[in-house]
């Protein structure tokens, strides 16, 4: 009994969590020194992260770029989302458990993960709260897996727990060739709905193959000419977009957006429904790319990569997401089974 208690007091003391023997005191991440331009990025070494109770430590595999990621390199965000330099961007990770702190129960050492983190994973290893973990697909990539987590629950978010798009639905997606697009198209076409999406004409057939019913290019027509009476708008683009898209909602409708406020004028006029932004939900971000991950292992979801870069290459990874023309997902590929191509492929 006694021994028992004092094997326990030292495993507390002495051994905080279990992890991987080979894991090294130093890893490679991509570290943002200040904000502004792309140089304030550069690739360092930096100390491993130790998981606290409560977390689990990941060796990246892959990751995935986020329009944020820039947002926050360029000082759009200062103000309203500050982050602690040096900071290390990157929210979707695809790797290996490697490290599991107290307290963690559902997850072991050499577990194959998706995860969404607040930061830092651009880089070999990451930590993260066990509740934003959930299993990688098997039948993905880690590089596609990688693709899944940020972009893939804002649309999950707004079109299946927030609007419960039903079958039958009109549903217009604003930006359905982006990376939260391609997973909204696909979510509506999978629930039923007819889905009208927004996209420059090179993307047409792309919609068209991940479930668009109709594709209209904003280049050259104003939506709210062909569009009437649609049940839902989900918007991923802002600004002027928003701003117009009341119009083209039946009453009663529902207005989603991710970027930017709802109309409130026009909202309460054409009695439409304006949910916040926030994306909060009563899941935990596991649960939901559980879920979300067997839509992507049983072929009802499909991931497209529109570019791979290095870890070396990250700096053009976000450069590339911050022009705005990704079709699908932005892929950073941090362990490189195939270590001897280190240029980007797209
Ligand atoms: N609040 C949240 O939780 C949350 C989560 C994820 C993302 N976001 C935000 O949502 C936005 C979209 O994210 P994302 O990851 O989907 O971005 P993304 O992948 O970079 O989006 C690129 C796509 O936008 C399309 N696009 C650009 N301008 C357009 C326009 N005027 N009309 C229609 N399509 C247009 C492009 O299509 P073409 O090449 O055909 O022009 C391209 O396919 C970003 O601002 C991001 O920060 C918010």
């Amino acid at each position: 009994m006694q021994l028992t208690f004092v094997l326990s007091l030292f495993l507390l003391l002495f051994a905080p969590f279990a992890s991987a023997e080979s894991t090294p005191a130093q890893m490679r991440a991509l570290l943002m020194t200040g904000y502004g331009a792309p140089e304030v990025l550069r690739l360092d070494q930096v100390p491993v992260p130790t998981p606290a109770n409560g977390e689990v430590r990941i060796r990246i595999h892959a990751a995935s770029v986020n329009p944020v990621d820039w947002k926050i390199r360029s000082g759009r965000l200062q103000k309203t989302s500050p982050v602690t330099l040096p900071y290390i961007p990157g929210r979707d990770v695809a790797g290996t458990i490697d490290a599991v702190g107290l307290g963690v129960t559902h997850w072991k050492v050499g577990d194959p993960v998706i995860a969404v983190v607040d930061g830092g994973g651009l880089a070999e290893y990451v930590v993260a709260p066990a509740e934003n973990v959930a299993p990688k697909p098997a039948k993905l990539s880690f590089e596609k897996a990688a693709g899944i987590p940020t972009a893939s629950l804002a649309a999950w978010r707004t079109l299946i727990v927030n609007a419960d798009i039903k079958q039958g639905q009109r549903v217009l997606i604003h930006g359905g060739a982006g990376g939260v697009g391609s997973t909204a198209v696909q979510l509506a076409n999978w629930r039923g709905a007819h889905v009208i999406a927004t996209a420059s004409e090179r993307n047409h057939e792309y919609l068209r193959e991940i479930g668009a019913d109709e594709a209209i290019d904003y280049r050259t027509t104003r939506f709210e000419d062909v569009v009437k009476n649609v049940d839902v708008v989900l918007d991923t683009v802002g600004g002027d977009t928003l701003q117009r898209s009341p119009s083209v909602l039946r009453e009663g409708g529902t207005l989603l957006t991710i970027v930017g406020r709802p109309p409130a004028e026009a909202c309460s006029q054409r009695k439409l429904r304006c949910p916040s932004p926030s994306t909060a939900t009563r899941e935990q971000p596991g649960e939901e790319l559980t879920k979300l991950g067997q839509l992507f292992d049983n072929g009802t979801l499909k991931m497209n990569v529109d570019a791979e870069f290095p870890l070396e290459g990250a700096v053009e990874a976000l450069e590339l997401s911050e022009r705005g023309r990704a079709r699908g997902k932005i892929i950073v590929r941090v362990l490189d089974e195939h270590a001897s191509n280190t240029s980007a492929r797209r």
